[in-house]
């Protein structure tokens, strides 16, 4: 992560390229491999990576798991996996997918095990022959996933850990922890009010003894928070002790995936967020913290690389485009078929403060036959089996529990959540997972799909309606050729530019 000003651009080395990452299972080992091949930094996405895996196991193993199993260390967790998920010829076409047992906020030690040893697989499988960078991506939001998966990361030697969606400030000073084997834990924020006489802090915890008997210190990977503004940088950087952040990742909210809500709370009547200038980070002041720093969300073009690089920032992170690469956990039917309709005009973006359980606005791309076309979000029966976004409650007896405003409605309401707050939510974490193929069946058919992407996919500089195919080769050439040939770009702010998606 090296700085180099503006005039050396056309010789500039990498890595000045992240491929962010993309939960479900978008950014796979794949495609982070091959970004890390080209020098470039390659990041696996850990959300929701323990139902990918299981499910995979279940279709016969596409990914070779179970050779990377082999080798993890917690062999009995491997070897449990393998007799009850692993199905050498893969599922009927009808039959559903059998489920892990739903990860709570006091956790069974098993439960945490398996956190571990899938996100090895994949981390391990990045990292597989050659030296590059790879990261792992998480979701600060989703507290009660985060320490096993780091330490199942670590375990395969992840040179990054990338946390978004949220202010990553206890992560940061948990991950030196877990390299150093001990016991971590993160606070959870819980809903006490059914249960007012219960008092004291919740916590979320996480022992590397339970995986291993004997801890090894292993090596603790850079760590880049993902922020939405030079205030939420300054704010880790003060609070945090300086070896604890290594770069930062500033993403506006154009990109893909989550954004940051407004700061101004402003909300159109369709839930579209309405943002102004408040939510430009200021990039002089994220400089000024003398960290490298990476501009994410609509900086996906030869223009927009070159502008990271005249304001003094290491490079740009990267979705959208790799999103719809052959190399994404995309079906290859899936990248085409969106490749050709984004060509066409067919899809637009928009952004949905509403859709999303998690209450950050969320891109959806407004295709027919997904959760975005109304019809297909009303017939959805509401299920909740996978929980991935549940946020924890205090029962009326002090229970620890979990409810998700995308689950049914009456199911929320009777766990104390307010019915308006799962108006208009839509079930990410099946939706996600029926995006790359491993849609859970019901007795009325799959679960729908729901695709994200930012506004850069409307101007898609790649594929074309003939020809809707390109692989991560192909975004990192554009990436770098019309800097290389020393073409346009908008220089002298320090503020990001206007969103343009590409060039
Ligand atoms: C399909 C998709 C899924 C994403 N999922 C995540 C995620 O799980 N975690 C995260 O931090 N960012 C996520 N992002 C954001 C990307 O990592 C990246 O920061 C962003 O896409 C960069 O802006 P761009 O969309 O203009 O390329 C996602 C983006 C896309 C397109």
């Amino acid at each position: 992560m090296s700085h180099s000003t503006a005039s050396s651009l056309p010789r500039m080395s990498p890595p000045n390229i992240v491929q962010g990452g993309m939960g479900i299972g978008v950014s796979t080992w794949r495609l982070a491999r091959h970004v890390a091949q080209r020098g470039e930094i390659g990041i696996v996405s850990g959300t929701g990576i323990d139902t990918v895996v299981v499910r995979e196991l279940q279709d016969g193993d596409p990914h070779d798991r179970c050779r990377v199993l082999a080798d993890y260390p917690d062999t009995a967790i491997a070897e449990d996996l393998l007799d009850r998920f692993y199905q050498p010829e893969g599922r009927a076409p009808d039959e559903s997918y059998d489920l892990l047992k739903m990860h709570g906020f006091e956790p069974s030690v098993r439960s945490q095990r398996i956190l571990a040893a899938t996100t090895f697989t994949e981390v391990r499988l990045a990292k597989e022959g050659h030296d590059g960078l790879v990261g792992l991506n998480l979701l600060a939001k989703l507290k009660r996933y985060t320490l096993p998966c780091i330490y199942g990361a670590l375990l395969a030697g992840v040179d990054i850990v990338s946390i978004g969606a949220g202010i990553p400030m206890e992560e940061a000073r948990q991950i030196p922890k877990l390299a150093a084997g001990e016991a971590a834990e993160l606070g959870l924020d819980v809903d006490t009010s059914q249960a007012p006489d219960v008092d004291g802090s919740f916590a979320y915890r996480f022992d590397p003894a339970d995986v291993l008997d004997d801890p090894p210190t292993l090596d603790r990977p850079l760590f880049l928070p993902i922020v939405s503004s030079d205030v939420l940088a300054r704010i880790l950087d003060t609070k945090l002790p300086d070896d604890h952040v290594d770069g930062w990742v500033v993403e506006t909210p154009v990109a893909g995936g989550h954004n940051a809500p407004p700061r101004n709370k402003n909300y159109a009547e369709d839930h579209t967020p309405l943002y102004d200038e408040r939510d430009e980070a200021d990039l002089e002041s994220v400089r000024a913290l003398g960290k490298p720093f990476f501009l994410a969300g609509g900086y996906g073009s030869p223009r927009g690389l070159r502008f990271a690089r005249s304001v003094g920032a290491a490079g740009i992170q990267v979705g959208s485009l790799f999103s719809l690469t052959d190399e994404s956990g995309y079906p290859e039917g899936t990248t085409r078929r969106l490749i050709r309709r984004l060509h066409r005009g067919d899809l637009s973006v928009s952004t949905d403060g509403r859709v999303s359980s998690t209450g950050f606005p969320f891109k959806v791309l407004t295709a027919e036959d997904t959760l975005a076309d109304e019809e297909v979000y009303a017939e959805r029966r509401r299920v909740c089996d996978l929980g991935y976004l549940r946020e924890p409650y205090l029962d009326g007896k002090g229970r620890l529990m979990g409810r998700c405003p995308a689950e049914p409605v009456k199911t929320y309401e009777s766990r104390g959540g307010d019915p308006d707050e799962a108006e208009g939510r839509a079930c990410l974490c099946n939706a996600l997972l029926a995006n790359i193929g491993h849609a859970q069946r019901r007795a009325d058919g799959p679960e729908p799909p729901l695709f994200t992407g930012g506004d850069a996919l409307e101007n898609l500089p790649l594929g074309s309606a003939d020809d809707p195919q390109y692989d991560a080769d192909d975004v990192i050439e554009y990436l770098y050729g019309a800097v290389r040939s020393g073409q346009g770009g908008k220089e002298g702010t320090q503020k990001h530019p206007r969103p343009h998606p590409a060039d």
